[in-house]
């Protein structure tokens, strides 16, 4: 791993997950391009990233994994995790809402929207795509429930130095982690998961009910291991499960 970080800055663009996509043939491993502005910001689930103009990181990191599709949930681990310790040294106690929301206490600080390409069981590349709110101080009514670094901590960032010092963070974890064999990510992510061991209500959306639980842990698989109040412990994938906030 060389020192020099490849960050690209565009003042605008539709969705930088997007314009990656157009040059996947020719960018390098670990490349990063940033927007000061998204006009067509993708969150998960078909949702719009709302990000104000010039305020907050909004950035997509281009992964050639080498990792097998059956262990995708690893690079969601790793980045959800660089942000969580990313957020520590600026004084920022956030946890990760599995499976890869960042929230401090009821408020979602950071998310993430990753898109894997597969060819056979092999991830052949990964788009990591973070909106990370930084500086704004207030946002539309619409979004349910912000917070930035700037309503945290009380302070205003330089962009382009926040997000170098973060990308070397990440270079060095996914370089580090992926190839490990250990269950330190797993136990290190489980830590930080949000709600875990307390009780609290879900929704199955497989059904539609509404029912008490309390999160024990995260699944090989990257399923959600959840003790119900009344009932056996349950995995859920991404989408069968909602949390009621
Ligand atoms: C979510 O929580 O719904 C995921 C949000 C991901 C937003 C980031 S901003 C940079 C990258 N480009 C996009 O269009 N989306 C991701």
């Amino acid at each position: 791993m060389t020192d020099k970080l490849d960050i690209i800055w565009k003042e605008s663009t539709d969705s930088t997950n997007e314009d990656v996509k157009r040059h996947i043939h020719d960018i390098d491993n670990l490349s990063v391009l940033a927007a000061e502005i998204q006009n067509a910001g993708r969150g998960q689930r078909g949702n719009v990233w709302f990000s104000g103009e010039g305020a907050n990181l909004t950035f997509s990191i281009f992964l050639k994994p080498e990792l097998k599709a059956a262990k995708q949930f690893r690079i969601s681990q790793i980045t959800a995790l660089s942000i969580v310790k990313f957020l520590e040294k600026h004084d920022i106690k956030a946890s990760v809402k599995w499976p890869n929301d960042i929230y401090v206490q009821n408020r979602k600080i950071c998310g993430i929207l990753i898109e894997n390409t597969l060819r056979g069981d092999s991830i052949i590349h990964s788009i990591i795509g973070i909106g990370l709110n930084v500086n704004q101080e207030s946002f539309p009514q619409e979004i349910p429930n912000p917070t930035s670094m700037l309503m945290e901590t009380g302070k205003t960032f330089d962009l382009k130095m926040l997000l170098e010092d973060y990308i070397r963070s990440f270079r060095q974890m996914i370089t580090e982690r992926l190839s490990e064999d250990t269950k330190d990510t797993d136990l290190e992510y489980q830590e930080y998961l949000w709600r875990k061991d307390e009780e609290y209500s879900y929704r199955d959306m497989r059904t539609g009910n509404i029912f008490i639980g309390r999160i024990t842990g995260i699944s090989e698989t990257g399923c959600l291991s959840v003790q119900k109040k009344e009932g056996e412990p349950e995995e859920f994938a991404f989408k069968e499960i909602s949390y009621i906030l």
